[in-house]
């Protein structure tokens, strides 16, 4: 695990602990969207909580990881489906994937919340996020993390 994400782990998960239910619930999905070659984020979360953790990326390499609730999914986000009733939680880190598609990939859910932490795909969906800060333990100029507290199904 390298340093970018060592450090903002501690501040990813307390606003994913905040949004979404407790970390021990199993109705909790989380959807890493942009997760890299390895599932770094998903992974994370895996061992930090009992939810159902998708990495998705279609540069994701074919590898098989012995992580209990950690599913890989070698796709763009446009291919990737997830339609069951969870309460979802979409984190996005340094993801190149459109965010509006991202949100497009997943129906019928109890509620859905969004962190993302942009770099050079601006992340827009219809509606400006409820929280934007600074997370200066991220050590990249890319460090603003944009939180949408519960986005409504159309
Ligand atoms: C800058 S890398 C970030 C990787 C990792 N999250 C990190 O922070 O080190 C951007 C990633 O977005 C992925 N990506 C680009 N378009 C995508 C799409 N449509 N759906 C899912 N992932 C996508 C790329 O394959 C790449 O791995």
């Amino acid at each position: 695990m390298n340093d970018k994400y060592k450090i903002m782990f501690r501040d990813l998960h307390w606003m994913a602990y905040r949004y979404v239910h407790g970390r021990k619930s199993a109705a909790v999905t989380v959807v890493c969207v942009g997760d890299g070659h390895r599932p770094q984020t998903a992974a994370t979360f895996a061992y930090r909580t009992a939810w159902q953790c998708y990495s998705v990326d279609p540069q994701l390499r074919p590898r098989i990881y012995n992580i209990k609730r950690l599913s890989l999914h070698r796709c763009k986000v446009e291919e990737f489906g997830f339609h069951e009733k969870k309460n979802v939680l979409l984190v996005c880190v340094h993801s190149h994937a459109p965010l509006d598609k991202a949100v497009q990939s997943i129906t019928n859910y109890n509620q859905l919340a969004i962190i993302s932490i942009p770099c050079c795909v601006h992340q827009k969906i219809d509606r400006p996020p409820d929280l934007v800060y600074r997370d200066e333990n991220i050590h990249s100029p890319k460090n603003e993390v944009l939180v949408w507290k519960s986005i409504e199904e159309k």
